[in-house]
């Protein structure tokens, strides 16, 4: 077989952790090699070694047969090797042309910039991608799914033989995840070999060739995929079996509890008229497409984008609640969608960022900070989530992606909210950690707490939910009772509800 990349013996350290040891396997040439393990698994780093962002501490590269020694990204990407990182690298106030061209700018003749050919060189990335991006906008004023369609045409602008995509969907759903796929496809035709991070099985199963599988920073296997089954592989990735991953849900009796809350009425530019009610304790689930409204329903609702109209009623009573901070102060707090620009101190150390929230909570007298409680408290979170960290003090920028996610719903699931809302609480988190998350929101309700949890990831609702609203164009078009829905039922709805059996699944 055609090896393009050889990977011997790679050690890295850091301060205190071993983040790889011994990893050792081949990329063929033109394959999709998909690279599997849980979070903190060293994924990140290998890929980052590969693509001249780190050194190894030890160990050796082979591209093409010859040994590469990259000091950093440019070398890589002359060479043909592209990462698309898992935290973006946009530049968010240069626009999407500018980040395409960042670094290697076309210039005239004279020496200046020639914003014209850029620009449609740019196009023609995208055009390649099948994106409608503005391309004079900020990139920062793009929604995450063009900001990742960025980075995409930015690392295929250039003659790229090896692409790495680190976690690629974790920011895309529905039928952007299936147009990355054609453009996966194309570029394999076109004998582009890629390595594919990811923590969905079923995009492995549906992209890759071949896959590996580490595990603490050591090689656990490499395999077709054609020899695995999912099980194999969760097993391979967490060293046990994962059988059912949901908890069970309370009976309906119980749930018969008071409604907490009630929103009429939500009406904004892209919601019209939502109305629905909360009750103590139960898991409510937002179903619905891309763009059927949900994430604008929820910001609406605590006040974090504008309204035309709106009707909040806490325990019967009517509420005004005209920021974030003043649904705090009602106890309903928005774990959101992105997590790291909106919910971590990157620069802060674990502990800090999981008590930020909580300060009055761990307050003593006089307002001291109770050292003891703090600790006990931070110690317990990192130990129910499964946080990979060597220390609580470690920068929460150090940590990897999915442990850094973990780090921000350990802070919220400390405070004292009645309500929690939570965006895609389990984008990026490996399959045994998702496990403990759903455990952890379960628990939360059965202690009286009150959830709305919003997914595009069906399987997640339907588990978890114990009443489901489905969304659809910016509306309510149904609720189920979530103890007996199915996915063909809420699929249904979230495409509209109409038409006969033959299209009740098709997505659009
Ligand atoms: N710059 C760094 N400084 C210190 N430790 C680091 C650094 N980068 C990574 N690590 C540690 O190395 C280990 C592997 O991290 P890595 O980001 O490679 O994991 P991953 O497999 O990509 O996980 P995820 O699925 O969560 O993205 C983790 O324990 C992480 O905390
Ligand atoms: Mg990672």
């Amino acid at each position: 077989m055609d090896k393009i990349l050889e990977i011997q013996n790679i050690t890295r350290e850091f301060p205190g952790v071993r983040a790889l040891n011994g990893v050792s396997f081949d990329i063929r040439r033109g394959e999709v090699h998909a690279l599997v393990g849980e979070n903190g698994a060293g994924k990140s780093t290998l890929m980052k070694i590969l693509s001249g962002v780190y050194r190894p501490t030890t160990g050796r590269i082979l591209f093409n047969g010859q040994e590469v020694n990259f000091t950093n990204p440019k070398q890589a990407q002359q060479l043909g090797i592209s990462i698309i990182h898992q935290e973006f690298s946009l530049i968010p106030y240069l626009s999407a042309v500018e980040n395409i061209f960042l670094g290697r700018e076309l210039k005239k003749s004279g020496g200046l910039l020639d914003k014209k050919r850029m620009k449609k060189e740019a196009s023609e990335v995208l055009e390649r991608l099948n994106a409608e991006i503005d391309l004079d906008k900020p990139v920062a004023r793009l929604s995450v799914a063009n900001q990742q369609f960025i980075e995409i045409a930015k690392a295929i602008a250039i003659d790229t033989k090896i692409l790495i995509f680190d976690e690629p969907t974790a920011s895309l759903t529905g039928n952007e995840i299936d147009k990355l796929f054609e453009l996966i496809a194309t570029l394999k035709e076109n004998g582009v070999t890629m390595i594919y991070i990811s923590h969905h099985l079923d995009e492995i199963f549906k992209i890759a060739d071949r896959m590996t599988c580490l595990r603490d920073g050591e090689w656990v296997a490499t395999k077709d995929i054609t020899e695995c089954t999912k099980q194999d592989i969760v097993k391979m990735m967490v060293g046990r079996e994962i059988i059912n991953s949901f908890p069970q849900k309370p009976s309906w009796e119980n749930k018969e509890a008071d409604i907490l809350l009630e929103v009429k009425k939500l009406k904004n530019s892209i919601v019209n008229d939502v109305s629905f009610h909360l009750k103590k304790g139960e898991i409510l689930g937002i179903a619905g497409l891309v763009g059927a409204g949900r994430t604008e329903t929820i910001r609406a609702l605590i006040g974090a984008d504008g309204v035309e109209e709106k009707e909040v009623y806490l325990k019967g009573k009517k509420v005004e609640i005209k920021s974030p901070a003043e649904a705090l102060d009602h106890g309903i707090g928005l774990i959101p969608e992105s997590r790291k620009t909106q919910g971590l101190v990157l620069d802060m150390c674990v502990k800090n960022n999981i008590t930020l929230s909580i300060l009055k909570k761990i307050a003593g007298n006089y307002g001291f900070i109770n050292k003891k409680k703090e600790q006990s408290l931070v110690e317990e979170s990192i130990e129910n989530l499964l946080i990979k960290t060597p220390h609580m003090r470690q920068k929460v920028k150090n940590l990897s992606g999915g442990n850094q996610q973990k780090v921000v719903l350990a802070k919220w699931l400390s405070t004292e909210c009645e309500i929690l809302i939570f965006d895609e609480p389990t984008r990026g988190i490996d399959v045994g950690a998702k496990e403990e998350i759903y455990k952890l929101i379960r628990n939360l309700a059965d202690k009286g707490i009150s959830i709305i949890m919003i997914s595009s990831e069906l399987p997640e609702v339907l588990g978890m939910s114990d009443r489901i609203v489905v969304m659809y164009k910016g509306k309510v078009i149904s609720e189920i009772d979530g103890t007996t829905a199915t996915s063909e039922e809420v699929m249904y709805y979230a495409t509209g509800g109409v038409g006969n059996e033959s299209n009740q699944y098709s997505k659009n």
